[in-house]
């Protein structure tokens, strides 16, 4: 295993607010592997953005260090600091780009600042548009393109100077479901050619499901939950987490249900349980076993099958019928098949 490219250790922010502290950031560990695509998510407010600014210094930490390949930035010249700068490429929301100039002299503008050659920047430049897909809009205003070539333009420009990490706030939300699915897929395809090392944040989830391989989530400025992405929507721990996965996959009961779940059996009443598959268990038919083995019947109530890199990720919601000791034995069963079983009341 190769050192991560980052580690954010104990990070926190404070912000002067007529003289009082506001604590955006609250003691954020966190490691970024070479070659990742992380995300992070959370609520309006959580320190996203006070996350993401301080992983480039843009934000002064008050406690606590931002390790990028190997260096305390806080130890840093400003000289140095700036040259480390550049191995970090950033996008945003709004795109940023200058309106007064065009797709190309957009891209160029990192390496003009440097000082390279016309004929160098041009060199680099075009391959750089190419990969975007806007060779054919060289001349263009960003206010004759669309959003998403406009984030095109600013990806590019963000490569210009050859990162190892982009940064990404919100850089697809100002956009359509259509071309924030076409993004994002830009953003795989450069980070698997270019071995380019990605940290996305986001409000929303399924740019996590979509193209992230970890996920943090952030809350109050604290990091409530932390893992490989399969993992942590087949296992969500913290509240938070639990909500922003409802919003794409479907977890949670249904809302017309909810108010007939009794926590208590009587007559009539079936225990209803949440079915989590992953992988191999999906592709099993694993219900009609429960019911040809211990006569188990199960009524499902919603069901659910996302993939997730290549994982298959089921949940299913459902009554399970039966005397108490085969229901007992069926979900032994469902366990011993790598299959979670919550009991989420009776109905
Ligand atoms: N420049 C600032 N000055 C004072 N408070 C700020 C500043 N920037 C952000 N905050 C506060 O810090 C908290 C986190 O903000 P932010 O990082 O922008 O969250 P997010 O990006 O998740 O919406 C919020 O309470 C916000 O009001
Ligand atoms: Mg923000």
């Amino acid at each position: 295993m190769s050192a991560p490219l980052l580690t954010l250790v104990d990070l926190h922010k404070a912000y002067e607010v007529n003289n009082t502290a506001v604590s955006a950031l609250r003691g954020i560990h966190l490691s970024v592997a070479r070659g990742a695509i992380v995300g992070i998510i959370g609520k309006s407010g959580a320190g996203k953005s006070t996350l993401i600014r301080s992983i480039n210094l843009l934000e002064r930490p008050t406690k606590g260090s931002v390790i990028f390949d190997g260096q305390d930035l806080k130890t840093l010249t400003n000289e140095n600091l700036r040259k480390v700068r550049q191995q970090m490429g950033m996008i945003f929301q709004h795109f940023n780009l200058l309106s007064s100039r065009t797709v190309f002299q957009n891209a160029a503008l990192p390496l003009e600042l440097q000082g390279l050659k016309k004929s160098e920047i041009t060199n680099r430049v075009m391959p750089l548009l190419e990969l975007v897909g806007l060779s054919g809009r060289l001349d263009y205003f960003p206010e004759q393109l669309s959003g998403g070539q406009k984030q095109r333009v600013a990806i590019a420009r963000a490569l210009a100077l050859r990162p190892q990490l982009l940064l990404c706030d919100e850089a697809t939300s100002a956009l359509d479901p259509e071309s924030t699915r076409a993004i994002l897929n830009l953003l795989k395809q450069i980070n698997q050619e270019m071995g380019l090392t990605i940290v996305l944040i986001t409000h929303a989830m399924d740019v996590i499901k979509q193209i992230c391989d970890q996920v943090g989530v952030i809350d109050e400025g604290q990091l409530v939950e932390w893992g490989e992405v399969v993992e942590v929507f087949a296992n969500p721990q913290h509240p938070v987490t639990q909500r922003l996965i409802g919003q794409v996959v479907q977890w949670e009961l249904p809302e017309n249900l909810q108010p007939q779940v009794r926590s208590q059996q009587t007559a009539g009443l079936h225990l209803l349980v949440r079915l989590t598959f992953v992988n191999n268990s999906a592709k099993t038919p694993l219900i009609s076993h429960i019911h040809e083995r211990f006569g188990v019947t199960v009524n499902i109530l919603q069901a659910d099958l996302e993939y997730i890199h290549g994982n298959s990720l089921g949940f299913m919601l459902c009554q399970l019928i039966g005397t108490s000791q085969d229901i007992d034995k069926a979900l032994h069963y469902l366990t011993e098949h790598s299959v979670k079983s919550e009991a989420m009341g009776y109905v």
